[in-house]
């Protein structure tokens, strides 16, 4: 079984650094042109310089998701670059925090703006091309936090858990056109987003004993899934979410497994 992404085209959002990054560098070694946006100059020309030393066919966009003229501006720009929009991952977000009680109505809204508001005028803007197309791939960033949210995460966890229900929303509107809309729930990646790795050992500890597959996630784990969806042999899913978490709290008490793989005891319970 081949994944065969050639000489498609891709939008990838927020692909300065971290997963997006990983994304857009995944798609490009499968043979895809990438148009990259990010809202830090500084970050797309670092990326641009690595995609040219690969020789992959890209482009930078300075883009803010938040920003519908510029949206609008940017995607017509892809498309007359490469003729046409074949996938388009809305990887660009924001994890602001804070208990309710606290919580700053500039946190909720950035939150509300990039998560979830960015995506929409994404999809917004690339949706007619891809109709046009008969065809096309929309994979949109959700988070584990839509599926159980943290303490403190209640603008977070809200917008990932809206972006989940957004996406079933224009998988129905868009499916008569054989255009695919997923969105998925990465969880445990360490990023300068969330700085996982950063943390104290006994820190770590608490957070990886949550996780069925006790280790940290890679953006790779999350890239892979992506060209995957973004391929025909995923031509027969849509409006779902897809968990790539390591198996967070799909278990109870994960931890226990590897207290009796470490005493090599089958038996307990
Ligand atoms: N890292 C994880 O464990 C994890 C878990 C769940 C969900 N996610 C989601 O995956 C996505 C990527 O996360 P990451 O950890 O790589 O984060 P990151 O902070 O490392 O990268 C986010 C990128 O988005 C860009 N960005 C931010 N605001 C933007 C805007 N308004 N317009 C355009 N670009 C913008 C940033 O400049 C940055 O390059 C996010 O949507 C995040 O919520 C990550």
């Amino acid at each position: 079984m081949i994944i065969d992404l050639s000489g498609k085209a891709a939008i990838i959002t927020g692909a300065g650094r971290g997963i997006g990054r990983q994304i857009a560098l995944t798609l490009a070694r499968e043979g895809v042109k990438t148009a990259l946006l990010d809202v830090r100059q500084e970050l797309l020309d670092e990326v641009g310089e690595l995609f040219a030393e690969q020789g992959f066919t890209s482009a930078q966009y300075l883009c803010d998701v938040r920003d519908a003229d510029r949206v609008t501006e940017v995607v017509r720009e892809v498309q007359s670059l490469f003729g046409r929009i074949d996938i388009l991952v809305n990887n660009a977000g924001v994890a602001s925090g804070g208990v309710v009680e606290s919580l700053g109505e500039e946190i909720w809204d950035l939150n509300m703006d990039i998560n979830l508001k960015g995506t929409f005028l994404m999809c917004k803007a690339v949706a007619p091309i891809m109709k046009a197309q008969n065809g096309g791939r929309i994979l949109n960033a959700a988070s584990f936090a839509a599926i159980v949210p943290a303490y403190g995460s209640a603008a977070y966890a809200s917008s990932k858990a809206a972006v989940k229900q957004f996406t079933r929303v224009l998988a129905g509107e868009l499916g008569p056109w054989n255009v695919t809309v997923n969105c998925y729930s990465p969880g445990m990646i360490p990023t300068d987003m969330n700085h996982f790795a950063d943390l104290s050992e006994e820190r770590q500890n608490r957070l990886l004993d949550t996780l069925t597959l006790r280790r940290w996630g890679s953006k790779d784990d999350v890239a892979n899934l992506i060209c995957f969806l973004a391929s025909d042999l995923a031509s027969y899913i849509t409006g779902t979410m897809i968990d790539v978490s390591g198996g967070k709290l799909a278990t109870q008490i994960p931890v226990i497994a590897y207290e009796a793989a470490e005493r090599k005891d089958v038996k307990a319970r």
